[in-house]
Order: structure tokens, then sequence, then C-alpha cells
């Protein structure tokens, strides 16, 4: 039996190139809101012992989870065979330490709302910095996917003179897997978050790279502030302007615009969240990982 797969509301762009690449089917079903407010889902195909994946990205994910929740328990009802979930972004992951008393850990309750309704979680480049790995939160198995061949893909085609930038210490892991695939050096700053849309970045030690061109490559981009303010570090340093480059194209607010009219050169995402900026396609890469379950 083919496997299915639901496409939810937003995630249509990867959704039929996935369903064709895993050769399976487009399920079908009904999801919409009552006049209160409150969700409705009906399943139309046959789900009992087919393998399901549930194709949603999870930004801006509260609204999401519900509806999740509400038919990854329906599909369980209707004894589907084994439940996936593809979140090509996994959302809370940053919310990983109580900071003060009394905060919410909301990564690990996000992870146990997730696994009671699904049997098996995929997605790309998770937030992880003191959480190891996906299993230390979640109780089901989860399959990690990174986007660095793509990413170094794409600089090499369009920018081999490049010198990544990441930000932080926690774009390391990111950076330099992708550095290295490019074939270009790198560099990591240092940063202080002193609030959501206050952060403080150390000066680059740019040595003999000075004519190549910079290339800032994090995992999110949320308020943006991070890039604007690494952006200004070179500003001051009288380098190039950078290319902004991020797997996730968060873009809370007004970011992105606050970004473009920072005096970046150009901002670059992958299509894990559908966005003006997204110019790395990892659909490839998703269906090649699925197709190995
Ligand atoms: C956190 O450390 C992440 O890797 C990003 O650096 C961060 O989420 C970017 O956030 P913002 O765009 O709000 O500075």
């Amino acid at each position: 039996m083919k496997p299915l797969v639901f496409i939810m509301p937003g995630n249509e762009m990867i959704g039929q190139p996935l369903v064709n690449g895993i050769q399976g089917e487009t399920g079908k079903f009904i999801l919409q809101e009552f006049p209160d407010g409150e969700t409705y889902i009906r399943i139309i195909s046959e789900v009992q012992g087919r393998d399901i994946f549930i194709l949603c990205t999870l930004h801006k994910p509260d609204p999401k989870a519900m509806q999740l929740y509400f038919l990854g328990n329906l599909l369980r009802d209707l004894k589907a065979k084994t439940i996936y979930l593809v979140a090509p972004y996994l959302a809370y992951m940053r919310q990983d330490k109580q900071f003060n008393p009394g905060e919410a850990m909301t990564s690990h309750y996000f992870a146990k709302l997730i696994s009671s309704f699904a049997d098996r979680l995929i997605t790309i480049d998770p937030h992880l910095h003191r959480i190891n790995s996906l299993e230390d939160i979640f109780s089901i198995p989860c399959q990690v996917i990174h986007a660095a061949p793509v990413i170094s893909s794409w600089i090499k085609t369009n920018f081999r003179d490049a010198l990544l930038i990441g930000p932080d210490i926690e774009s390391r892991q990111w950076v330099s897997e992708v550095a290295e695939g490019a074939d270009v050096p790198y560099i990591i700053l240092n940063k202080i978050r002193h609030g959501d849309h206050h952060v403080e970045i150390s000066s680059p030690e740019i040595g003999n790279f000075q004519d190549r061109i910079p290339i800032l490559v994090d995992d999110i981009i949320s308020t943006g502030q991070t890039m604007i303010q690494t952006a200004s570090q070179l500003k001051k340093l009288g380098m190039e302007q950078p290319i902004c480059l991020a797997v996730h194209a968060v873009f809370s607010g007004s970011a992105y615009m606050d970004l473009i009219y920072s005096g970046i050169r150009k901002v670059v995402t992958c299509n894990t969240i559908v966005h003006e900026s997204n110019a790395i396609d990892i659909t490839q890469i998703l269906i090649e990982r699925i197709r190995e379950q």
C-alpha cells in the first residue's frame, strides 16, 4: 500500500513534490473552523494499516499544534500503521532552559505533546544547543536532516570566494559543516543577547580574508538583530556588504524589511518555511531521507 501524505495548509509548495518523490498518495481530509473558532477535522482517505506522513512546518506553532494533535489522534483511532510528523522547521527549540525562576521549558512540553500523537518525527536542523539530541526530550524516534550539503552547493555555485561568518558559538555546528562542503574558510564570533531585540556581537578578526565576500550563516533569523549587528561590525572593518543566509526564515514582525534596509547585500534562506527569501530547496534531501525509512 502506498504511503499517504497529509499536507497541512501552507505546506503545498513542497507537499506535492514530496508525494511524488516518495511514490505516495495525497491524504484527503477536511480541516476547517467551526463558527466559534473550534477545529473540525474529517479524514476521507482509507488510513487503516497504512504509513502516514503529516507534512507541517511549525513556524507560528500554537494553532498548528492543536490541529496536529487532533489529526494524530484521529489517525490513531482509524488504525493508521505508523504516523510520521514531517516538520521541516521545528518550533520551541530555543526555550530549552529555565532562564528565570518559574519559567516554562516549553521545548520539553512541546516535545511531550508531539510524542503523544506521532510515532516518529523527521525535521531539518532543529536548534540543538543545550539539548544534545532530540530524543533527550522526545519519547519517539527522531530523524534530523542537515541542510548543510544543499547550502554548501549553493555557495559553491554562487560565491566561490566567500568567507562564512557564524555570529555565535551555537552557529559553529552549521557553519563548520557548510564551510567544509563549500571549501571556503569560516570564522565564529561571540554574541551576548540582552533581550529579544538587543544583541551584542564581537568584532571579527578578519586577517587575510578582507577581500572575500562575507556570508553570515545561522540556523534561524527571527528578529534579524543577530544578522544586523554582525553586518554592522563588518561595515566598521570596511568589508563588503554581507549576504545573510539562514536555514529557517522565521522573520518575526518587520524583521525581513529591517534586515533589507540595514544595508546588507541579500537575504537567502532554505524553503523549510515559505518566504520570498527562499533560494535553496530542501525538498530533494527530505524525499531521500523519507525514502530511507
Ligand atoms: C540562536 O542562537 C539562533 O541560532 C539565532 O542566532 C537566533 O535565533 C537569531 O535570532 P534573531 O534573528 O532574533 O537575532
